[in-house]
């Protein structure tokens, strides 16, 4: 029997992981869950986003399926007690560095697209973005200048081994698809960016089927736009992948559709969608689960190795929405729990 940590978080988290689980529960495999709170959610539970219990639960877990974190009531906290840390504390306690973010377009979405129907119908790309380094981990503060100014700063740094170890992961997902790696950095301005580029570069050498491409930062949002099918995998830091991904997301279709797991040396994985808690739709059950319910395939593929699985819950999904069915993000008006159900009469 494999354990499943069921952390919902905030606003539309809750009702889009209850949709996952509810896929989960119906596939008849040999699961337990457990549900404890995250975020903003355990901060006014129990004074902090990410409680020792839930931490915990998290460690004992098989895999940790994850809603999303974030509300507008606790963005002038302490940073230390923002519903945000919970997931950057996972991520950093649990080892969880590589953070695997597919971006394709569904049949039947391609006009929902904001890109023009043929650009976007090529998109089938793999973002792999490290998840425990750059400048959200490093030193970070506000301080007064010599000159009396409030400053803020942020470190931005790799080592090595931070980045060898993603390099990695970027060949191996690439020698898995279409054999061709970019890596994206910002190697013409940052010291940071040069070492990650010599680094990946020296890791290529144990993959010589495998194509390597080096882009900056710039260029590759603007070629994402301009002709994404030219992508496979990309492989960047922390803060270029953040934003690249959300990008990517829109190039596809929704934010609403796309999943991503992150994972450990170790094999552990925490799976969640790329999106947020989108207070401005929460608590109306508009929130389209897809996102969520396709990171619970992801998790059955990469943490229970149960491919077959999560095969019938990807194909449920594109099914349902190849159908018609539409929440608001996809132009129409279903609801969550419809969304949900469409999906679990298809699997
Ligand atoms: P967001 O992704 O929450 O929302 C951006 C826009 O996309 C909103 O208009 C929202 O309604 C829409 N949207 C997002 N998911 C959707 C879905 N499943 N169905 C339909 N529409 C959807 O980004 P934001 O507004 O910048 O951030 C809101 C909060 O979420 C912030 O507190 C932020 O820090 C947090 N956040 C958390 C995570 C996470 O937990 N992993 C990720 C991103 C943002
Ligand atoms: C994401 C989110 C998080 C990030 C925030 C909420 C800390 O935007 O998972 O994409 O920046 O990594
Ligand atoms: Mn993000």
């Amino acid at each position: 029997m494999a354990l499943i940590a069921i952390l919902p978080g905030d606003g539309i988290g809750p009702e889009v992981t209850g949709e996952a689980q509810r896929v989960l529960e119906a596939l008849d495999l040999d699961l337990h869950f457990e549900q404890a709170p995250v975020g903003g959610a355990a901060y006014r539970a129990a004074g902090h986003p990410l409680p020792p219990e839930t931490l915990s639960l998290a460690r004992r877990a098989d895999a940790v399926l994850f809603g999303a974190v974030g509300d507008p009531e606790f963005d002038r906290l302490d940073r230390g007690l923002r519903p945000e840390q919970a997931i950057l504390g996972l991520r950093r306690e649990l080892k969880l560095f590589a953070n695997l973010r597919p971006a394709r377009v569904f049949p039947g979405l391609e006009d929902l697209s904001a890109l023009r129907p043929e650009v976007a119908g090529a998109i089938d790309l793999l973002i792999v973005r490290e998840t425990n380094g750059d400048v959200y981990f490093g030193e970070k503060g506000t301080r007064v200048t010599p000159a009396g100014l409030r400053q803020g700063y942020d470190l931005m740094a790799y080592d090595e081994v931070e980045v060898a170890r993603i390099a990695r992961v970027g060949f191996e997902a690439a020698r898995g698809r279409r054999g061709r790696l970019c890596s994206v950095d910002k190697a013409n301005v940052l010291e940071t960016s040069q070492l990650w580029r010599d680094v990946v570069i020296e890791a290529a050498a144990d993959y010589p089927d495998v194509t390597l491409s080096h882009m900056y930062v710039d260029n590759a949002a603007m070629q994402m736009v301009r002709s994404p099918g030219q992508f496979d995998v990309i492989v960047t830091g922390n803060l270029f992948g953040d934003i690249l991904s959300d990008q990517a997301s829109m190039c596809a279709g929704s934010i609403g559709m796309l999943p991503s797991a992150t994972l450990s040396a170790d094999g552990k994985g925490l799976y969640e969608p790329i999106h947020g808690s989108a207070p401005d739709i929460a608590g109306q059950g508009r929130a389209n689960p897809c996102a969520a319910i396709l990171s619970a395939a992801m998790l059955l593929r990469h943490s229970l190795r149960q491919p077959e699985a999560a095969d019938r819950i990807e194909v449920a999904v594109i099914a349902a929405v190849a159908n018609g069915m539409r929440t608001a993000d996809l132009g129409g008006e279903a609801s969550t729990r419809a969304m949900g159900d469409a999906v679990l009469a298809r699997l």
